[in-house]
C-alpha cells in the first residue's frame, strides 16, 4: 500500500523547516547543479514542488520534467509552483504505475526511498532504473544512519508520525546504497548533511 501525504501537504514544508532548518532544501539544492543544460528529467516524490523553483533559479528555460507524485494535494501545490518557460508535466500516481517510455537524462528522488520497506524498494527501483537512459544521473537524497542513537530516534519518531498522520507503514530505512551498486550505478558526488543523517548523493549509470 503505497503512501499518502495528502494529510500533511498544507503544512509539510513548515513541519519539516521546524525539525530539520534549512537541511532538507540544502541537501537537495547541492544536487541541482548537477543538472544539465537542456536536460529531461524525472522528479519522483517532489512534494509541494518548492524544488520546482530552486531548479528554475539554476534553469529558467530549456528543461523538460516530469513531475511524479502520488498525493493529489502535493502535485495540487506543486502545479502552482513557478517553473519559468521549462516544460513541466505533472502525474498525479504512484511512481509504480508509471508507465513512460522516455528514457531520462536525470532522475530526481528527494526523500522518496524512506517510503519504503525492504520488500518494497526493489520493484520501485527497477521501475525508474529503467528510465534512465545510459551515462544518465540520478541525484538520490535520503536519510541515512551512521550509527548515532539520536539518528535512530529521530527516525523512528518522524516514522511513528507520518503513520498516525497519513497511514505511511514504513517503520525502517531500506539499504538504498545497495540498489545502486545492483543496478551499475557509479557514485561521483556526495554530501552530507544534518550530522550526517542526510546523504546527498550523484550517482552515474554506467
Ligand atoms: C518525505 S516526502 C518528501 C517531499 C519533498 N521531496 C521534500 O523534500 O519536501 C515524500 C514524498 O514522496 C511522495 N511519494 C511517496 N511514495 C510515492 C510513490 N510511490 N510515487 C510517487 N510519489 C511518492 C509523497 O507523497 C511525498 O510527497
Amino acid at each position: 500500500m503505497p503512501s499518502n501525504y495528502d494529510n500533511s501537504a498544507g503544512f509539510y514544508d513548515r513541519l519539516s523547516r521546524l525539525f530539520f532548518g534549512r537541511a532538507l532544501i540544502n541537501s537537495q539544492v547541492y544536487l541541482l547543479n548537477y543538472i544539465p543544460e537542456g536536460a529531461n528529467i524525472l522528479i519522483v516524490g517532489g512534494g509541494t514542488g518548492w524544488i520546482l523553483e530552486k531548479i528554475t533559479k539554476l534553469h529558467p528555460s530549456g528543461l523538460s520534467i516530469t513531475y511524479v507524485e502520488i498525493s493529489a494535494k502535493m502535485t495540487a501545490l506543486a502545479r502552482r509552483r513557478n517553473y519559468g518557460a521549462n516544460a513541466v508535466v505533472f502525474i498525479n500516481k504512484p511512481i509504480e504505475e508509471v508507465e513512460d517510455m522516455t528514457l531520462y537524462d536525470v532522475i530526481i528522488t528527494p526523500f522518496l526511498f524512506d517510503n519504503f520497506t525492504e520488500a518494497t524498494i526493489e520493484n520501485v527501483f527497477v521501475h525508474m532504473h529503467r528510465s534512465l537512459r545510459p551515462e544518465g544521473l540520478w541525484l538520490c537524497t535520503d536519510f541515512q544512519l551512521t550509527g548515532k542513537l539520536w539518528q535512530r530516534v529521530l527516525l523512528k519518531s518522524m516514522y511513528y508520525f507520518f503513520r498516525v498522520l497519513c497511514r505511511i507503514d514504513t517503520t525502517s530505512m531500506p539499504d538504498i546504497e545497495s540498489r545502486f551498486v545492483k543496478y551499475g550505478y557509479k557514485k561521483t558526488a556526495d554530501k552530507a548533511f544534518f550530522g550526517e543523517f542526510i546523504m546527498s548523493t550523484v550517482y552515474r549509470l554506467i
